[in-house]
């Protein structure tokens, strides 16, 4: 077996799955006749302060996008929109290279996150790592990850509206500058968030979906499948499926609305 065929395995075993073996895709309706139509986020989300605008990223020279990200860094860093600002250590921006094909999204830090600035760095980051590596992932070179919300709620309860509201454009205007080819968001608060439903995560898994222009796929909150091994397993199926529909994407294709 080739390094990287073994180093996957090494992965899959962290994740508590033997081994994988392709399937064969039977042909599915084209993503234009089998997708849903573009969702909005669930709560529209607030207009920035007019004195702290998020960066537009138009098509621009290298050196204007270390800073726009840069502005955007510091309007994160010194965010007061929502209540969270007073109880958090810092902002959790995001990880990653600048410029990605693939996008993770999180709910929100908790707290080795806030403690540490960067985002799925605790139990749940480190099975999120694996899971990642598992589909030739690595937030050191070619997947960028953040979280919905920028800022911990207390006690990591779940964020509210307003908050996700407040927060939203933040993520906008990151994905504006990174321009993603595919989103994985991860456990219900971010799907739901970002999807704009109340839906259950089983309901949302195993199709294409959009955020804005960009393809979503959803899957399994790492936290989650740490308290629910039996649950691993899917999310294998689900990170088989986000591989599919980026190949199909990378390759130009109509994207499969749905797995097969
Ligand atoms: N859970 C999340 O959703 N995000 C993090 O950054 C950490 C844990």
């Amino acid at each position: 077996m080739s390094a990287a065929g073994s180093r996957r395995d090494a992965y899959l075993q962290a994740l508590g799955i033997d081994r994988w073996v392709p399937r064969a895709h039977g042909g599915g309706a084209p993503a234009a006749a089998a997708a849903p139509p573009a969702p909005s986020p669930a709560v529209p989300p607030a207009p920035l302060a007019a004195a702290a605008p998020v960066p537009r990223a138009a098509a621009g020279p290298a050196c204007d996008l270390a800073a726009r990200w840069e502005a955007l860094r510091t309007q994160v860093a010194t965010c007061t929109r929502c209540a969270l600002h007073q109880t958090r250590t810092q902002g959790v921006f995001g990880v990653g290279p600048e410029r990605v094909d693939w996008l993770v999204i999180g709910e929100a830090p908790g707290a080795e996150e806030d403690r540490r600035g960067e985002p799925f760095v605790g139990a749940a980051g480190q099975l999120l790592d694996a899971m990642l590596r598992a589909i030739g992932l690595d937030r050191k070179s070619n997947v960028y990850i953040a979280n919905v919300l920028k800022s911990r709620p207390p006690g990591n309860r779940d964020p509210k509206p307003e908050e996700v509201a407040a927060c939203l454009p933040y993520l906008q205007a990151q994905i504006e500058l990174l321009r993603p080819k595919l989103m994985l968001a991860v456990g219900r608060i971010a799907a739901q968030s970002l999807l704009g439903t109340d839906a259950p995560l089983g309901r949302l898994r195993g199709e294409v979906h959009r955020f804005g222009d960009t393809p979503l796929v959803v899957t399994y909150h790492p936290a989650y499948l740490l308290r629910t091994p039996a649950e691993k397993r899917k999310a294998w199926e689900d990170l088989k499926f986000a591989r599919s529909v980026y190949q199909q994407l990378i390759q130009g294709r109509a994207l499969d609305g749905h797995r097969t």
